[in-house]
Parts: structure tokens; sequence; C-alpha cells
């Protein structure tokens, strides 16, 4: 939640910061701003809104141009979403600016604390504790450095912050004093520098500046930054050299983009065949699963498998979870914000699976860090190389499937999905007395097709045409058993994040126990056929349509519900473990169009953010 960005170069920062601050949209977007350092002192320019809303008052009121600034798209924590508690925020001289994603623990403390020695504060936030921090040291010690070394170590909580510092009173821009630099500093929230040509960034994340470079580090908790026109410094709270290794990602720049697409999420279903066949190459060689993480035997002392996640992460874990019971390996799938009292007994010889796009969600983290405390051996599923979670755990198995810029996850579920049935299967092969699938032959061969079944979907389906001949609908319904209860539930998901109308995903036995009383004309019913409990499914979508909702199966076209359902979204012949993937594309796009019929935005619907930080 919250996003942030820092440049130093050698030409004008504005439009840089403000393309950074676009492709950083996806982790909170309810106010934004920028802070630009030129020769007439700090400018901010801050508003609620999106960084459009930026934009439109930039374009009345402008900065100037400057080589070094800050910038800051948010998800409101503390303090609602109004101009005054939008970031940068500045200390009560208006010379340091500052802005942070993270919570402040002691925040409260702090600011009675500088409200006693005079400094005067102007919003709600707990960042704005932070200028105020560095300005209070900067009197005591005339060192910017110094002081902003000292404010970082007054800080509890979480915190990726980035400050710039204007003392140039006489407004020439020569003062001593007035040093060129960013100061930035990380603790248990993301932030990566980004080395480019003669520019140096810092952002949450790496979308924010791709089309600048692709020569990453990934910064650690408890590093200093000091971002200069000559290079960079990393160092620790103590100003001791700290080394860190570069990485060159390769994602490519058009990722961070729309492309011909209205929305992100629209281009990132479409591309799935893509992300797929990235998920999958060199994992699957002559029939077997090779992970390059995990070489056979490297599961042969475990006893049993507990996975973690949080919404869409946790459908696709509960994939793992299915494929790992039908391996007759003792296991489970824990809502990570529940862990704390779901886990029950675990010890070193429980492997823990975090399942998350990010790699950052707090509540992720939080049971990871307490199954590490607990001695169980941990893994990170994700999509963010270097992310908090790979750091933490003891091994990452990363789902390629590149930077996933819309808040609802599309692209990620289905490559999570396929490396959580790859890395179960590698499991069941270690443990003694587990049993990998009875046909894992054909399903490792049928997943070689996927990435085309998808495009097929993609490219002939009828999801838009029932999107708005629902759209009327008082309820959106989702059934489906076994693995298709996990695509159920993705899709009422979806359907609620990004359309904001009553969607829920049941097993399909549960409706007669319940649900069924919620049942009208007037709310359809999507029916997930995996080929697995198929027979049951069709059973309870029988006793919904019999009073009167309207059954659409999602199902191949020669499956024998297809007749005697009201509608119909077409999945290709596949493998049972696959098949739930490619009627979840057919729900992804049926969410997408029903949400852009109704004017949403799709992208980034109310009250949420992509990576959700905060427990
Ligand atoms: C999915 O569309 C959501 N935006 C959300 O449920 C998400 O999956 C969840 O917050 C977990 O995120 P993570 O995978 O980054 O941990």
């Amino acid at each position: 939640m919250c996003g942030i960005i820092a440049r130093v170069g050698r030409d004008d920062a504005v439009e840089t910061l403000l393309t950074g601050l676009e492709n950083l949209e996806y982790r909170g977007y309810d106010s934004a701003g920028i802070a630009i350092k030129n020769g007439t002192g700090l400018k901010v320019r801050k508003c609620s809104g999106e960084v459009d809303a930026l934009k439109t008052g930039l374009d009345e009121s402008p900065t100037g141009s400057g080589t070094i600034g800050i910038g800051h798209t948010r998800w409101s924590t503390h303090g609602p979403p109004t101009d005054e508690n939008a970031h940068p925020h500045t200390d009560t001289t208006g010379e340091i600016a500052v802005v942070h994603n993270g919570i402040i623990e002691n925040y409260a403390t702090l600011k009675t604390d500088l409200e006693a020695r005079g400094h005067e504060f102007e919003s709600e936030t707990d960042t704005e504790v932070i200028p105020h921090l560095i300005d209070e040291y900067r009197q005591q010690t005339a060192d910017i450095e110094t002081a902003f070394r000292k404010a970082i170590a007054d800080l509890e909580g979480s915190y990726a912050v980035a400050a710039i510092v204007d003392s140039d009173e006489s407004g020439t821009g020569t003062s001593p004093d007035d040093e060129e630099a960013i100061y930035a500093a990380r603790q248990g929230s993301p932030l990566v520098l980004g080395l480019g040509s003669e520019e140096w960034f810092l952002a949450s994340d790496i979308p924010a500046f791709l089309e600048e470079t692709n020569d990453v580090i990934y910064l650690e908790d408890g590093d200093v930054v000091v971002l200069e026109p000559e290079g960079y410094r990393i160092t620790d709270l103590e100003g001791n050299a700290v080394t860190r290794e570069m990485d060159t990602v390769d994602w490519d720049p058009e990722d961070a983009g729309k492309g011909e697409y209205d929305h992100y999420m629209r281009k990132e279903i479409h591309s799935q065949p893509t992300s797929l066949a990235n998920t999958i190459e060199g994992r699957v060689t002559d029939g077997e699963i090779e992970l390059a993480e995990f070489p056979a035997g490297t599961f042969a002392d475990v006893d049993d498998v507990q996975f973690v996640a949080c919404g869409t992460s946790y459908h696709a874990a509960m994939y793992g979870e299915w494929l790992l019971r039908e391996a007759d390996v003792r296991t489970a799938v824990h809502r990570a914000s529940e862990y704390e009292s779901s886990a029950g007994p675990i010890d070193e010889r429980t492997l823990v699976v975090a399942v998350t796009q990010s790699g950052e969600t707090a509540d992720t983290l939080a049971a990871v860090r307490s199954a590490n405390a607990r001695g169980a051996r941990t893994v990170a599923v994700t999509n963010v190389v270097g992310s908090t979670a790979a750091r933490e755990t003891d091994d990452a198995l990363y789902i390629r499937a590149g930077p996933e810029i819309g808040v609802a996850a599309t692209k990620t579920f289905s490559s999570q999905s396929v490396t959580l049935a790859l890395l179960t299967q590698r499991i069941a092969a270690d443990i003694p007395d587990a049993q990998p699938i009875d046909d894992l032959d054909a399903m490792l061969e049928a997943l070689s097709d996927l990435p085309k079944q998808v495009e097929t979907v993609v490219e002939t389906s009828r999801a838009a045409d029932l999107a708005e001949r629902y759209l009327e609908s008082r309820a959106f319904f989702f059934i489906g058993r076994g693995l298709g209860h996990a695509v159920a539930l993705e899709g009422a998901l979806k359907f609620k994040e990004i359309t904001y109308e009553h969607a829920e995903g049941f097993t399909a036995g549960e409706l007669k126990h319940g649900p069924l009383a919620l049942v009208t004309e007037a709310t359809p019913v999507f029916s997930v056929f995996t080929g697995g409990g198929d027979e049951a499914v069709q059973t309870n979508a029988t006793e919904a349509q019999s009073r009167g909702a309207p059954i659409v199966t999602v199902a191949p076209e020669d499956h024998p519900a297809v007749e005697s359902g009201d509608a119909h979204l077409s999945i290709p012949d596949t493998h049972p473990v696959w098949a739930g993937l490619l009627a979840n594309v057919q729900l992804q796009l049926l969410s997408y169009h029903a949400a852009n019929e109704l004017g949403r935005p799709i992208d980034k619907p109310r009250n949420l953010a992509k990576s959700v930080t905060v427990e």
C-alpha cells in the first residue's frame, strides 16, 4: 500500500516521477504528490485523487524543472484521503519533504514530543513526524545525512522512506548546506534501487522505473541509501558501508504499460498464454518435473505441508492443498490472517508454503514469521524476486508471471496454480508413503497445451454477452467441487472486487444448506465443471435451476450439463487439474466485462490496493 519513487539525475525529474507514479498506482490511488528540488527551493504539489488529478494541478501550478525529486501515491491508513494528508509531507520550515510507505507505530509519542518543541503539524498522518524529526536533528547536528539517520533510528514500525532537503535560504541553490541528495531507508516495506545511465531511482516496486532501467538492487531492512548525481551509497543505520548485489530483471518495459488495452486487467488476462509459458519453461523435461530450486529428495524429511495465503493467492493455495491431499500427504490451507490461531502443532518437519504474488502482504509475512519462529521450514511461492517473502523464507519458488499492475489478480492466479501443481508433485515424489497423482504423465502432457488453450478461451469467449445479459441480477453465485470450488471462490472474489455487485462462491454441495434461500430468477449460478465431481455439481445446479435461477455452465462444449443449462461458457477439453484454470479465465473475462458495462474503475477498485502491507 502506497507507492514511493525518488529520482536523482541530470535532466528534469518531473515527467519521470509522474510516469513512475502512474506505474505504481496499483499500490494506492487515494492521493498523489511530488516534491522537486531546484535552484529556487523545494516545490511540493499534492492533492487527493489519482495521479491524473495531480497532473491537472501541475498544469495550473507547475513546480518548474528540477533534477532531483520524490513522489508518492497513497492508500490511506492514518487520516482520510485529503489534500493535507497527501504526501510528500514537510517540516515546519518547508525545507524538508518526505514520502513514506508503511506505518510508524510510535508516531503519536513522537508527535507529542515534537509539538512540545514547537513543531506545527498540518496532517493526520503518521508520516508527518519524519520531516519534523529530521529538522529537529538537523538543528542539533547541522549535517543532513546524520540528521536523517538519527530520525530513522527513532522510528518504530515499518517504512520505506525517501527525503529531500533544501536548506538554501538564499534561494540561489549554492548554499554549502544545500546537498543534491536523496536520503532513503527501508525497514519492513519494499524499496528497490534502480541504476540508470546517469540517473538513480528508488521505488516501492520495479515497474516505477522499468522504462528507464532493468538494473536493480533489492534493498534490505536496515539499509540506508544516499542518492547523489555522481552515484549512490548504501550503508547500515550507523553509516557502515553495505554491499548489495545488482540484479538485471528480464521484465519488458512494455509490461509496465497498458499497451493497446483500455485496462491493465484486460491486458493481463490476455497475456496469460505468455505468462503461463514462462511459468512452465524448463520445469517439465521429457515428462519429468524439474524444479532447479528443489532437486529430487529435497522434501524427504517433510511430514506435513501447510499453505498460507490471502485472497486470490489463498484460492491458488487451495489448488496446492487439494493436489497434496490427493497424494496422501497431510496438508492444510490457512487464511494467513488467521494463521496464529489456526496453525496447530508444527515443527521442523512441517513445510509451510507462503503463496503471495507481491511477497509483501503483511498477513502472509506475519504467518511466515510465526512459522519460522516455531521451527518450520518455509518456502515462498511468489512473483516478485527479492520480495520480503522471498527473503524471509528458507527458499523461494518464482511463478514468473511478469509484473501485474491491475489490482485484481488474474495472470498470477494461473501461474501460482501451475507452479503449485508442479511443486506438490515434487513434494509427493519425495515423501515416502506419498503418491504423485495417478496419471502424472497425462497431466504434464496436457500442461504443455495449456497456454494455447488459454489463448483459445480468450479469443473465443462469449463472457461479454453473458455479462450484459445478466447485468441486472441481484446477486451472482459461483459453484464448483474439488478444484472447481477454488475456482468458484476466485470467480466470486474477482466479480465482487471490480463490479461492486454481490457475488458469492460456494462448494456446490453447500447451496442446499442455506444459500439456496437466496436463489431466485435474479441470481445466476455459474457452475464450474472441471471433470471431478461433475455429476454432483450438475445435481446442485439443477436444484438451483428448479428454484428459478439461471444456470451458466462453465464446461467443455460437449459436457452433458451444457444442454440443461441456460447459458454456457466454453472451455477446451483438458486434464481435470487444468480445466479449472481455463474456467477461471472465462470468469475473469465475465468480471471484466460486467465491470466495464457498469463503468467501474477496473484497475483501481474502490477501497482496495494491490499490495496490502498492513495487518
Ligand atoms: C486479488 O484480486 C486481490 N486483489 C487480493 O485478494 C490479493 O490476492 C491478496 O491481497 C493477496 O495478495 P498477494 O498475493 O500479493 O499476497
